[in-house]
């Protein structure tokens, strides 16, 4: 069965609060798209087509206009709600009857992936068992840390530890298989009340079945969640387009090159950005696929 996406946009963003009082965080701009274009594009790039998009109640309605059915992108998106914010591995269990048994990938809707091999890495992740990468950061103790044992082999992934046992990060990218859903629901509320993607993972961890792929050091992996991480992310994205005339994300791009939409599709959305540098770089596409 083919592999389903789920991008997870809900929560409650306070850490940029007053720009978040009123907006989804993952509706925000990082430097020219919404910032759930970012997350949305890496599915893609893995090749995913059905894809489940998780937000808060209040904000569905914003989302339905940034991004629609997705049939602009070849694509099929389905909105689920998350009542309240009670964790990363509560997704499964809401998108449960979405995935109708079948692997999924989820990505967090304020995370932001670049680098030369990514559609690789993430093609080459089995439908059994599941898939997550390791990132090296500077602060492992914000995130989901992994345990390596003498062999390279992971002992265990510690959700925020005091003392990290390695500088490796959990990135918020999951490929899991059909038993998803199951084991989330085995998964009990930790301390601060939430279903932990961590709690999730040691189920896979204990079953012997979970990868860890690292991602080396020409990736970037960015969170988007703080006032200075959301800017730096703008930049980020700024310098790069700018220098090498190529975007992130750019959802019609990909959409393009997968074969997914046709010249006529892409004609209308460059027609529909023409008063912009996004519009210009799909005229543009346009132009050099003839
Ligand atoms: P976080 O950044 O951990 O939480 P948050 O977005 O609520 O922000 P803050 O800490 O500032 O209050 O969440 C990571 C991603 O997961 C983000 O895209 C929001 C999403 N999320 C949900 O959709 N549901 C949830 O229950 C949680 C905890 C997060």
């Amino acid at each position: 069965m083919t592999r389903k996406g789920i991008v997870l946009a809900g929560g409650s963003g306070t850490r940029l609060h007053p720009v978040t009082l009123g907006l989804s965080k993952q509706l925000l701009p990082v430097y020219d798209k919404p910032m759930v274009y970012y997350p949305l594009s890496v599915l893609m790039l893995a090749g995913i087509r059905e894809i489940a998009v998780i937000t808060t109640p209040q904000d569905q309605d914003q989302f339905r206009r940034t991004l629609g059915d997705g049939s602009q992108w070849g694509i099929s998106l389905t909105y689920i709600e998350q009542p309240s914010p009670d964790g990363l591995a509560q997704a499964y269990i809401l998108a449960e009857d979405f995935l109708d048994g079948a692997a999924s990938a989820m990505v967090l809707g304020d995370n932001i992936f670049f680098g030369h091999g990514l559609t690789d890495l993430m093609r080459a992740a089995p439908d059994a068992g599941g898939t997550v990468f390791g990132y090296r950061v500077a602060d492992p103790q914000r995130y989901g840390v992994i345990d390596f044992d003498a062999d390279g082999h992971v002992r265990a992934i510690v959700e925020k530890p005091d003392r990290p046992a390695s500088s490796y990060a959990v990135t918020g990218l999951y490929f899991l298989d059909d038993t998803a859903p199951e084991k989330a629901r085995a998964v009990c509320p930790s301390a601060r009340g939430e279903l932990e993607i961590t709690s999730l993972l040691e189920i896979y961890l204990g079953a012997g079945t979970l990868r860890v792929e690292t991602m080396g050091r020409g990736y970037a992996w960015l969170d988007t969640g703080t006032h200075a991480s959301l800017l730096d992310a703008g930049n980020f994205v700024r310098t790069l387009t700018e220098r090498q005339g190529q975007q992130i994300g750019c959802l019609e791009e990909i959409a393009f090159v997968n074969e997914w939409i046709d010249a006529a599709t892409l004609r209308a959305r460059a027609a529909k950005f023409a008063k912009n540098d996004y519009g210009k770089y799909i005229e543009d596409l346009l132009q050099s696929s003839r």
